[in-house]
Parts: structure tokens; C-alpha cells; sequence
């Protein structure tokens, strides 16, 4: 079985390629990404040369691309690409319609064209908006984002769900929650105050640090996505939740403890325009497939603390922009 995995250069994208190499003996992967800011090859060096795996550099809205690597035959896509910072959405809306919303639409296009049998958009839990406690989404509550980034994530959701209902294409959508673990852009809080309090910098908490995210291991999400790809049903919808629920002043204070960190390393700053308060999905549709999550979360980000510590040189390179010369370094000319 031969998979298309767009996005795969981003954080969850590069885990699940690494674990659908490991667990799935006879898939073969093409990663298809644009390599933006986000995109890191070097996320990917130990699986490089594996033969089941293959690169190609592309864009999801651009025809051209998605037409040369659909002339490979395809079974399934799994769609991760996007524009996913909801700070920079809140400044520049453009680049999340582009890719997001257009993006999809061509992507569903091109793999429907291409009679590919199973396409997996992943989404995620910010399409139902902020949750008044003790209210917890589920798969067919109605859609309310609040910022950009997720008002394009929802309309991809509803482009695909329209696929599904007109033209019978197997759609499946999952939405989880924050995930967290290696790898992750220095943009999103956890890999970011970590880099800060290392290098002795104020952790800028929006507000008063007391909306609530909800967490998940990474390698818990790309067990859920394994376990929808194979067990999924086509027009479905499938929350994802580590059920790890905290605020962000109780996150933090964790991360400086887990980092020797002074307390005194945290600033309250303005807070995020919109700033949803708590998101919260119900996840017992997934948990009906027989996935549930296996990473306790204290467990989970004392490791995450210890990889970011361990891998400063990754941190690094993407600190100057050093990450996106990797490609044109190391791997065009492959
Ligand atoms: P990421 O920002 O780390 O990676 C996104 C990847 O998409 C990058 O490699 C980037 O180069 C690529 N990309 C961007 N535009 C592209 C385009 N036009 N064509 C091809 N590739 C393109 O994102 P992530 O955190 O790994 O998130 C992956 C998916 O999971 C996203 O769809 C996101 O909405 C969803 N999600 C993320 C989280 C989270 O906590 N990170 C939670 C729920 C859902
Ligand atoms: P983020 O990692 O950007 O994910 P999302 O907005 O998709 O949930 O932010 C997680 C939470 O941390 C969110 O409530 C905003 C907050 N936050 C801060 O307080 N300070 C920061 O510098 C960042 C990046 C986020």
C-alpha cells in the first residue's frame, strides 16, 4: 500500500511517517511538503534513506504538483499540510486560506481524479471554538472558530465533508487536540518556552496564564490516525483527546520546574486577541475503535524537557533559519 502523506516535514506529519515505517511493514510513504518555515527535513534524517520512503517537494494548491506526484498510484492520502500558528493567522490570514482552505480543495480534487481509495484530513479540536466547562465537543456539535487559522480548518473540514456527501469520495476527518512531544516548531508554547527558560528569557503568558488546553503525546495522536486509517468510516469524524486538561500557568510552571527554571522567568504579557478559553472534546467515537492513549502526561513532557535539552542543535539551526537550507544542501541533488 503506497501513502501520501502532505505535511510530512512538519511536527506531526514527521512522527507519524516514522511510526507508519516501523509498524506497517509493507507501506510505502511519499512525503509530499512545501518545506515553509515549518517544513525540517532534519526531523526526518534517520528514516531517509529507508527504501520505503521517498521526498517530494511540492505544494497542495498548486495542480502541477499534486498532477506529478499522483502519476505514482496513490491509495491514500493523509493530509497534515498547513499553516498552523494561531498567532501568525491573527497577522496575516492570507497564507491559512491559501494553503488551507484552497489547498485542500485541490488536493481533494486531484485524489478524487486519481480514484485514490481513502483520504484522511487532520484537523483539529479549535473548529468547535472555546468550551464552557463542563461541555466537552463532539464529532457532530456545530462548528464555532474563533481565530483564522481555525475558521480554515473548519471550512477544510466542511469542503471535505461535501466531498464525501456529493460524490461519495471516503473522507475521514480526525480532530485532536494540542499535541505536544520532539520535533515541534519553536513557535508553539511548549517547545518555546522551553528554548526561552534554557536560554534564561521571560516566557511571555498571555492574559493571566488560565485558559485551558488540552494535551496529547504526539505519538498517541499518530496511533489514533493509524487506527482511523485502518478502522475509520468513510464521512466520519473522529476527535482525538489525551484528556490532559491545564492551564497555561500550570503548564508553565511545570516546564520551569522540569528546567531547574526560576518562577520569576514568567511574564504575564497582553493577552492573544480572541484568546479561546478552554477547548475540550469528548474522544469516546475513537475509543470505540480500540485506540485509547498510552502516554502519561507528566511522564510525557519530562521526556519532551529532556529531548529539547538533549537536541539543542536542532533548536538551533531552526533559531537561524538554518533548517531550510538543509534541502537545497542535502537533498535536491539526491
Ligand atoms: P506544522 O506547522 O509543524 O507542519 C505543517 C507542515 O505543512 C510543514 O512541514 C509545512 O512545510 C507543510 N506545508 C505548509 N503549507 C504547505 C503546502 N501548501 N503544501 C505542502 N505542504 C505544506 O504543523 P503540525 O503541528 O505538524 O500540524 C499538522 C496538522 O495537524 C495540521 O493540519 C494542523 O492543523 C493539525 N493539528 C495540529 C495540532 C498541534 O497541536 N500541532 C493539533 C490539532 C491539529
Ligand atoms: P499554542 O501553542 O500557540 O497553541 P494553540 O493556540 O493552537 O492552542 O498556544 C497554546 C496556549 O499557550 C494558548 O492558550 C496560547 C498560550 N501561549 C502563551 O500564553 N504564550 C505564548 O507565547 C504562546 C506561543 C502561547
Amino acid at each position: 500500500m503506497r501513502l501520501l502523506v502532505t505535511g510530512g516535514a512538519g511536527f506531526i506529519g514527521s512522527h507519524f511517517i516514522r511510526l507508519a515505517l516501523s509498524e506497517r511493514p509493507d507501506w510505502e510513504i511519499i512525503n509530499f511538503d512545501l518545506l515553509t518555515y515549518a517544513g525540517n527535513l532534519q526531523s526526518l534524517v534517520d528514516i531517509e534513506s529507508n527504501p520505503r520512503y521517498k521526498f517530494a517537494k511540492g505544494d497542495i494548491a498548486n495542480p502541477d504538483d499534486l498532477d506529478k506526484v499522483f502519476s505514482d498510484t496513490i491509495d491514500i492520502v493523509i493530509n497534515f499540510a498547513a499553516e498552523t500558528h494561531v498567532d501568525k493567522s491573527l497577522y496575516d490570514a492570507s497564507r491559512f486560506i491559501r494553503t488551507n482552505i484552497m489547498g485542500v480543495g485541490a488536493l481533494l480534487e486531484s485524489a478524487m481524479a486519481h480514484k485514490i481509495q481513502r483520504f484522511i484530513q487532520i484537523s483539529t479540536d479549535e473548529v468547535y471554538g472555546s468550551m464552557p466547562a463542563p461541555q466537552m465537543a463532539i464529532e457532530n456539535d456545530p462548528l464555532r472558530p474563533t481565530s483564522p487559522y481555525a475558521a480554515t480548518k473548519a471550512s477544510a473540514d466542511l469542503l471535505c465533508l461535501s466531498f464525501h456527501k456529493t460524490f461519495n469520495f471516503p473522507v475521514v476527518i480526525t480532530r485532536s487536540c494540542n499535541n505536544y512531544g520532539p520535533y515541534q516548531f519553536p513557535e508553539k508554547v511548549i517547545p518555546f518556552f522551553i528554548s526561552e527558560a534554557l536560554a534564561g528569557k521571560h516566557l511571555p503568558l498571555y492574559g493571566q496564564g488560565k485558559n485551558i488546553r488540552n494535551w496529547i503525546h504526539v505519538e498517541d495522536n499518530c496511533r489514533a490516525i493509524l487506527a482511523v486509517i485502518e478502522k475509520g468510516m468513510p464521512g466520519e469524524i473522529y476527535n482525538i483527546s489525551g484528556d490532559n486538561y491545564i492551564d497555561n500557568l500550570g503548564l508553565t510552571k511545570k516546564l520551569v520546574g522540569l528546567l531547574n527554571c526560576p518562577e520569576s522567568l514568567i511574564k504575564f504579557v497582553e493577552d492573544r486577541p480572541a484568546h479561546d478559553f478552554r477547548y475540550a472534546i469528548n474522544s469516546k467515537k475513537i475509543r470505540n475503535l480500540g485506540w485509547s492513549p498510552q502516554i502519561d502526561f507528566d511522564k510525557g513532557l519530562e521526556q519532551t524537557v529532556e529531548w529539547y535539552k538533549a537536541h539543542a542543535e536542532w533548536m538551533q539551526a531552526i533559531r537561524c533559519g538554518k533548517h531550510q537550507q538543509f534541502y537545497e544542501n542535502h537533498y535536491k541533488n539526491r
